[in-house]
């Protein structure tokens, strides 16, 4: 039997890269607005927009644009010196989000490492905490990244198994209980660490009025808090930020994913003067964070989220999805739940695991993303059609009734 071209691409994929990812087997080759072709010349509908970090459509135009025109100029200077794209794309981050300061990185987990170390020199320079004694508190089941100070405070078992020693400081609490957070506040707290909504966990809505609880109790203590916008941010939510959809204001943003218009990796800190600022020359910094080309697709992805139409499509888009789920709960759907154009399916799992559904909607034509067992989750492109969201859907519902029919 002659292998497929997708059996020789696994195969060579497999030989020398390390297990750490366990991917569907599609091996895509090109991809235009919410569709990715394979090698095989399949097409199928993205319905995990790289983790959102693909919110506005593969090969955007306007993005794709201006990181041409940024590529033939310049691409990299270090942070040694000044380039002219830095400037713009950080007062216009930072006016976006009605803040001050930005601190450009690359990946989220850099950006989220990043406001660990604001928030404690915050807490040693400006709260008058003792030298290593900042605490930060963080939420159960949070997903923040992957560095060893992070998974140090995971509390995903696989995530840390075999990793340790853990960096100290942090605790966790349950997430959504307000009483629970304030319980654990003390004199050495410096910072509360959350995402408005939990994505990896399975796209997790906290309880009304959660945010706005924990923002209350932070000012009330002295502590920061810290949002993690990295996949929650930039369009997703139906909101430039699911902040804005709680009528909260951080301390501190971390963004990331969509920051770099899915053609860079591009995050950012952004936050509060008073805040930020006590960051002193040479204590932090990244080689590529900033660089010409990255703050040029973020200054086009800043300016794209200024016109408040991707955010608008989203809010649109995500009330037709949730009517559309909803109606499947019941046929082999337990619950919904999710923001905008984002929603956590949670599988009957008497039906079928999280990924055979997901392995069932490849073969439809629709890329979906497992996590947790039995939770499905759709993020598509927020350029998506309705027509096409539709058909996505319509794949769902026929994999649904083939499970239950089986
Ligand atoms: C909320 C959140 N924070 C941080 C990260 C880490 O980002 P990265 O994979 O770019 O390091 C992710 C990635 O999924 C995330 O969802």
């Amino acid at each position: 039997m002659t292998p497929t071209t997708t059996a020789r691409a696994l195969e060579t994929e497999r030989e020398s890269l390390t297990r750490n990812y366990n991917p569907l087997p599609v091996v895509a080759v090109s991809a235009k607005g919410a569709w990715v072709t394979d090698v095989e010349g399949k097409k199928y509908l993205d319905c995990l927009a790289a983790y959102s970090a693909v919110n506005f459509g593969h090969g955007n135009k306007t993005l794709i644009r201006a990181a041409r025109k940024q590529l033939g100029k310049l691409t990299l200077t270090s942070r040694a010196f000044y380039h002219d794209q830095l400037g713009p794309f950080a007062k216009e981050l930072a006016a976006l989000l009605r803040m001050d300061m930005v601190l450009p990185m690359n990946t989220g987990a850099e950006a989220v490492e990043s406001a660990i170390k604001v928030s404690r020199a915050w807490g040693y320079r400006v709260k008058g905490v003792a030298a290593n004694k900042a605490k930060i508190i963080v939420a159960k089941e949070n997903f923040h990244g992957r560095t060893i100070s992070i998974v140090s405070f995971s509390t995903d078992e696989s995530s840390r198994k075999d990793f340790g020693p853990f960096t100290p400081g942090f605790v966790s609490v349950p997430y959504g209980d307000a009483e629970a957070l304030e319980k654990e506040i003390d004199a050495n707290t410096v910072a509360v660490l959350i995402e408005p909504i939990q994505g990896e966990a399975g796209i997790i809505t906290p309880p009304k009025g959660y945010l706005k609880k924990v923002r209350a109790l932070t000012k009330a203590n002295n502590v920061l808090m810290i949002a993690d916008e990295i996949q929650s941010g930039l369009g997703r939510t139906g909101a430039t930020v699911q902040c804005n959809n709680e009528k909260v204001v951080p301390d501190m943003y971390i963004l990331g994913k969509a920051l770099g218009g899915g053609i860079v990796p591009v995050s950012a800190v952004v936050g509060r003067k008073e805040v930020m600022g006590v960051l002193k020359p040479g204590e932090h910094g990244s080689t590529f964070g900033g660089n010409p080309l990255a703050a040029a697709v973020g200054l086009a992805v800043v300016r794209m989220l200024a016109k408040g139409d991707m955010q608008r499509r989203s809010q649109r888009l995500g009330k037709h999805l949730k009517k559309r789920l909803e109606a499947l709960v019941g046929k082999g759907v337990l619950a919904v739940r999710g923001a905008g154009l984002w929603a956590g399916i949670d599988i009957d799992p008497t039906l079928a695991t999280g990924r055979e559904v997901c392995e069932a909607l490849m073969r439809k034509g629709v890329l979906a993303k497992d996590t947790h067992g039995s939770t499905i989750r759709l993020a598509p492109p927020l350029i998506v059609s309705k027509k096409d969201l539709d058909w996505g859907i319509d794949q769902l519902e026929a994999v649904l009734a083939e499970l239950r029919s089986r």
